[in-house]
């Protein structure tokens, strides 16, 4: 993340030394278009970060110039990588190690909506807050099961799973996808029922930079009651925030599925001192329904909490969207449309998946590490209700059963530089350490869209299956052998690969 998109339109980068490369690579796309100039709008991208820059950014409005930035890509044995909103947790749409193109889909992010049918197809350029403001428009009573930042581009979050407030009701973004258009290495334009469908299985979870570039993707809306219901409720140490979050663990993932609770734990001022620190629990929850039914069941189920009436706010789902990404109720929605992330610093976020409670004395030891960091956040999101119902192999993403919630731990800093990074990193490396008999062993699952690279990276060159299996069982458990099978039959040349791409199997032999 972190980029700057300037409104230059340049042909080509001047800060890149191997111009014959570029010059015979636009000659590959002129050959394919004859209006070469009008089709490929090509800008220069201020990568804030020390990568090395693409020798081309292509910024297409239509397939033909993917299969164009495919096809000559290849030809010339770059690299190519595919950005859609950006939010890749290491950079991976963006950043590459040997000379690349990059292929950005800001301009494909068109939203059509088929309420008849209760489904959309939307291009994976669209941000989340581009296809919850276009369902707004159309309707109150549907809503989109997803994450909560709307920056967050669809390429990236449909493909690698996706959640949000209704993961509990109606699961993952990737759940609710019905069909999708991708280009594949050969930069045919495959649907579903050409893909077939392990292909199709493979894109819904298992991250799309492995298996092509996919263009759009239809997606089942759900319904939504015309009005829900938040509360955000924060406990300090002081306050017994220990104890009500070790309660939490018992019975979030055990309420009704129309109720989402989840707990954001992170260092504030101290409100009793200007100058201390002091860290909280906050209790930031969607009800879908009105206040009248969510305070008997609050009642019964969480009175520790100790909520009241004038702690929550009935609103449209919509607004809840806008109160979920930090606006306020009575924002326009317009503020949905920006894609520029609300985040403009460094951080480094791993994640974890809780399937025992940790106890009381556990929680203490996070309280203690959180002190002595600037900025930092652990975000708990609570699974049960519809996760448990989908078995672990029915797509990629298999932290379904069992798991009570999944963790994720962020650290932020503001001012670069190696010093400040390498003491943040090992801050967090140090708190991930920490957690590890409280949360799920062998694998040790992580969430593919909180992409981590520490988990381990493709060698050099020649990636091998059980070398990659480090990571890739973390992310998907037994369904990693599969999508590498997937990858086998669609890329078995593996021109689609990063440092954490899913390697073929079986194996390209050497030599030929
Ligand atoms: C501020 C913030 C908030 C977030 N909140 C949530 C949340 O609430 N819930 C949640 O589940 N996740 C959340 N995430 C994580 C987010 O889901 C992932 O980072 C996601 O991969 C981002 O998608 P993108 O298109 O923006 O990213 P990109 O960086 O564009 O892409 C991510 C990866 O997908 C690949 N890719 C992108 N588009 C395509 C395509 N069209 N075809 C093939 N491959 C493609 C890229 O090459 C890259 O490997 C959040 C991230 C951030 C930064
Ligand atoms: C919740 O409501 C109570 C009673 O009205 C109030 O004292 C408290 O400050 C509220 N808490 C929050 C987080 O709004
Ligand atoms: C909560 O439940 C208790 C006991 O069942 C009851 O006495 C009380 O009135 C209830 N409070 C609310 C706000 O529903």
């Amino acid at each position: 993340m972190n980029t700057l998109v300037l409104p230059f339109v340049l042909l080509f980068f001047p800060l890149v030394a191997s111009t014959t490369t570029q010059e015979s690579f636009i000659q590959c796309v002129k050959t394919r278009f004859s209006d070469y100039t009008k089709t490929f709008e090509i800008i220069l991208q201020l990568l804030l970060l020390s990568a090395p820059l693409p020798l081309l950014i292509v910024t297409p409005f239509h397939e033909s110039e993917i299969q164009a930035a495919i096809l000559c890509t290849k030809k010339h044995g770059l690299q190519i990588r595919v950005r859609s909103g950006g939010h890749d947790y290491e950079g991976l749409s963006y950043r590459c190690k040997t000379p690349f193109i990059l292929v950005d889909l800001v301009n494909l992010r068109s939203v059509d909506i088929n309420l008849e049918e209760e489904v959309a197809w939307v291009q994976s350029g669209a941000t989340l807050g581009e296809l919850y403001y276009s369902i707004a428009m159309e309707s109150k009573v549907h809503g989109f099961a997803a994450g909560i930042c709307p920056s967050v581009g669809i390429g990236g979050h449909l493909s690698g799973g996706g959640f949000g407030t209704m993961l509990r009701k109606h699961g993952l973004a990737a759940d609710n996808v019905i069909d999708a258009y991708l280009i594949d290495v050969s930069g045919r334009i495959l649907n579903r029922e050409l893909m077939g469908e392990d292909l199709f299985w493979a894109i819904r979870g298992g991250g799309g930079a492995s298996f092509g570039i996919i263009l759009s993707w239809k997606i089942k809306l759900v319904r939504v009651p015309p009005t829900v219901t938040v509360f955000t409720v924060s406990r300090s140490l002081e306050q017994g925030a220990i104890e009500l979050v070790h309660r939490w663990q018992y019975i979030a993932h055990e309420l009704s599925e129309d109720l989402f609770i989840r707990v954001i734990i992170q260092d504030v001022d101290d409100p009793n001192n200007g100058a201390a620190r002091t860290v909280q629990a906050a209790f930031n929850s969607l009800f879908l329904g009105k206040l009248d039914c969510l305070m008997p069941l609050m009642n019964q189920s969480f009175p520790e909490l100790g909520l009241k009436v004038d702690n929550c706010t009935e609103m449209t789902w919509i607004e809840s969207v806008l109160y979920f990404a930090g606006y306020k109720k009575d924002d326009p929605l317009e503020v949905l449309l920006d894609r520029n992330t609300l985040y403009k610093s460094y951080f480094k976020a791993k994640s974890d998946f809780a399937q025992e409670p940790i106890p009381e004395v556990g929680l203490r030891g996070i309280w203690e590490r959180f002190l002595e960091e600037e900025i930092v956040f652990m975000i708990m999101d609570p699974y049960g209700g519809k996760m448990n119902e989908i078995p672990e192999s029915e797509l990629p993403f298999p932290h379904r059963r069992g798991n009570l919630y999944n963790v994720q731990y962020l650290v932020k800093w503001v001012q670069n530089g190696v010093k400040a990074s390498k003491k943040h990193l090992h801050w967090m490396r140090m708190l991930y350490n920490y957690m590890t008999p409280y949360v799920s062993a062998s694998p040790r699952a992580a969430y593919l869209n909180y992409r981590d690279l520490d988990l381990g990276i493709n060698g050099k060159g020649e990636e091998s299956y059980s070398g990659a299996s480090v990571w890739g069982v973390k992310y998907f458990k037994d369904n990693f052998k599969r999508l590498a099978i997937v990858k086998g039959r669609v890329d078995p040349e593996n021109f689609l690969r990063s440092e954490q791409s899913i390697p073929p199997y079986p194996a390209l032999k050497k030599g030929r």
